[in-house]
């Protein structure tokens, strides 16, 4: 069991405060520990601006920072600077589970108090990490501002090129897109994280951490091209934050790399979050997990009751008995409790009272009598007055029958009707249910989400999430494109961990929808339990798929909390290849798009010194994603770390290995 540990080094350093020409002109700098980034806040004839820069190039120009309210003075201009403070964070921490088992938290953070003539105060926080930049802006409870109606956040975002660009559109309620790469010129309104790549080969994502009581941020276009503003998730009314002070906003975060991998690597988002709110956290433990579930998306199964209803006493058995077999953690069961048919009409799902072919008493005893965690699923529909409503005796009942795990479900539009999903009333909301869980020692994987801006570090039973266009869409839609989980881990993994679901063996699932298909190869989908991460994480197919299926035993030995990540080599929408170690063991994923291509890689992060045996899952010499996905072949080599290892990848295919030290 990993332990929180927070110990924050406070050095008191010379200010980087440089009073300017003009009275009132101010800058203030930080600068990170290695000395390459930087971030200024300047004020300028009493208006507050940030701007970036790495190795003395400016990669964000003169940003403005404020805020608008309503029947309140603007908080955007009339600044002078009172007084700046500084300190160095240099601490390390060990998170519950995730992609390293001990992370740094290392920065230089300025902070500067401005001052309005009226005597209202705003602290203004820069901070410089080696991996990016951040700010937040706090409006203290003061006479004058006791309670706020915020009709803008001003942020700006001014890019110093026409940098290749990542993104989705922005949407108020839904994440579920498929990315596209562009010029950041033609971009007109986007959600976070958006990613870019400069001409001369920097990599950054802007993104946010900490959302905790605000709208969350997309992002749009302002008055240049190049330059985006803040456009925070609207309230009904219009008004996009509002609260009694004190007036917080999440950190604006800019993760920058020399490199793709490096954006992976960068733990910025958590570290800008609180340590561990829990003292006991024992209860938490990350899992595969299978369920009944892919068997309604592909029309074999019902959530509803009726001849095919899918979450019956002897389906989840059979599951049950799967996973105890199989050493996989969990059985998720959607569709158990009563409402399905009535989806759409208020109060329609209940979250206590099962289907009467479900024996929800009699599961769980059985589930904990085999070892396996029973995942409860909570379908919301949208409808939040009744689950917040409910959601109390929900959590009390599974908790008494032993179930620690449960699925929540927003899809639809929010009730009541004008809130969205992204917007501060739902980020309130989504906050809550995180808290009660915990009250109830129930781990959380929430679909249909706010993003993910790390609060896992504060609140670790908050697992893991959608929030992305994931493996259902194979299901039922067009698909998403062999390009697509090449383009996630720098874009929407940057955020968090996601519930993407893989492990599709029958990719073409004929039997049931012959004109829907999955587009990869067999071997790109084990591939992707190292590529794409979640601490809950599925083996998705009908467990029928698995049985006496050579693949699987990957699945099977492939953790999902580890010790450490590094990211062997990528570009973004073409390929990624990462390696995670959990103890002494490695595993590498390497997925293509729809080109195929072969890498090398040294296999220089295996210890030293050490014989390791290797299984590789590769693709067939003749597989291909659209023609031949499911030819696969699995060998076993030894191998050290003086050695090399070419692998060749499929068009949309990938490479699955597990690399175990051999026995003396
Ligand atoms: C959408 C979720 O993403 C999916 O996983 C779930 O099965 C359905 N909603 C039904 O709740
Ligand atoms: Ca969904």
């Amino acid at each position: 069991m990993r332990i929180c540990v927070a110990s924050t080094l406070c050095v008191a350093l010379a200010v980087c405060f440089i009073a300017g020409p003009a009275v009132g002109n101010e800058t203030m700098i930080a600068l990170s520990p290695d000395g390459r980034t930087a971030i200024q806040l300047e004020v300028l004839n009493g208006r507050a601006y940030y701007s970036v820069t790495r190795e003395g190039r400016t990669i964000i120009d003169d940003s403005k920072l404020g805020f608008l309210f309503n029947e309140r003075e603007p908080m955007n201009r009339g600044f002078t600077v009172l007084r700046v403070t500084e300190r160095q964070v240099d601490e390390s921490w060990e998170p519950v589970w995730g992609t390293d088992a001990l992370i740094e938290n290392r920065c230089h953070e300025v902070t500067a108090t401005l001052v309005k003539r009226s005597g209202l105060t705003v602290d203004v926080t820069i901070r410089a990490y080696d991996d990016g930049v951040a700010l937040r802006c706090f409006v203290p409870d003061q006479e004058g501002f006791r309670s706020f109606e915020m009709v803008s956040e001003e942020t700006e975002f001014r890019l110093t090129g026409d940098h290749t660009t990542w993104w989705i559109p922005a949407d108020f309620d839904s994440y579920e897109h498929i990315y596209r790469e562009t010029r950041l010129a033609e971009l007109e309104a986007v959600a976070t994280p958006v990613t870019m790549r400069t001409e001369d080969g920097l990599y950054m994502s802007i993104h946010e951490a900490n959302l905790t009581d605000y709208a969350g941020m997309t992002l749009r276009k302002a008055s240049t091209a190049l330059a985006f503003e803040c456009d925070l998730v609207p309230w009904p009314d219009g008004i996009k934050v509002r609260g009694d002070a004190p007036l917080v906003t999440p950190w604006r975060t800019i993760q920058i790399s020399d490199t793709p991998g490096g954006l992976i690597e960068s733990h910025i988002i958590e570290n800008l979050n609180e340590p561990c709110a829990m003292r006991d956290h024992s209860w938490i433990q990350p899992m595969k997990y299978v369920g009944i579930w892919w068997g309604m998306h592909i029309g074999k199964d019902t959530w509803h009751q009726g001849d095919n209803h899918g979450a019956t006493s002897a389906n989840t058995r059979e599951m049950i008995d799967f996973a105890a077999e199989h050493g996989i953690g969990g059985v998720l069961v959607e569709g158990w409790n009563t409402g399905w048919s009535r989806w759409g009409s208020a109060g329609a799902f209940d979250y206590t009272t099962p289907y009467p072919d479900f024996d929800l008493e009699g599961l769980a005893a059985y589930a904990e009598e085999k070892g396996v965690a029973l995942i409860g699923h909570h379908e919301t529909g949208g409808d939040i007055p009744t689950y917040e409503e409910r959601v109390e005796e929900a959590f009390a009942l599974y908790e008494r029958l032993g179930i620690r795990a449960v699925k929540t479900g927003y899809a639809g539009g929010i009730f009541p009707r004008g809130q969205h999903h992204h917007g501060q009333w739902m980020v309130r909301h989504y906050r809550s249910i995180v808290r009660k869980a915990a009250e109830h020692h129930i781990m959380l994987d929430v679909h249909e989400p706010i993003k993910p801006t790390g609060i896992s570090r504060t609140w670790p039973n908050m697992m893991t999430r959608e929030g992305v266009r994931g493996m259902e869409y194979n299901a039922w839609s067009d698909g998403n494109p062999p390009e697509h989980t090449t383009i996630l881990p720098f874009t929407r993994m940057l955020a968090g961990p996601l519930d993407y679901t893989p492990g599709i063996f029958d990719l073409t699932f004929d039997g049931y929808k012959p004109n829907n298909r999955v587009h990869t190869t067999l071997a790109k989908q084990l591939a992707l339990y190292v590529v794409l991460e979640s601490p809950l994480q599925m083996a998705a197919d009908l467990i029928e798929n698995y049985e006496n299926h050579s693949a699987f035993a990957f699945i099977r030995a492939v953790p999902c909390d580890w010790d450490e990540t590094r990211v062997l080599d990528a570009a973004i929408g073409d390929h990624v290849t990462i390696v995670r170690r959990r103890g002494r063991e490695w595993f590498l994923g390497s997925i293509t798009d729809e080109e195929p291509r072969t890498l090398t890689f040294a296999l220089d992060f295996l210890d030293h010194g050490v014989a390791y045996e290797a299984t590789v899952y590769s693709d067939g010499h003749d597989a291909d994603w659209l023609t031949n996905p499911l030819s696969h072949e699995i060998r076993t080599l030894t191998v050290d770390a003086t050695d090399t290892l070419e692998i060749g990848l499929a068009a949309g295919g990938g490479q699955a290995v597990c690399f175990v030290p051999a026995a003396r």
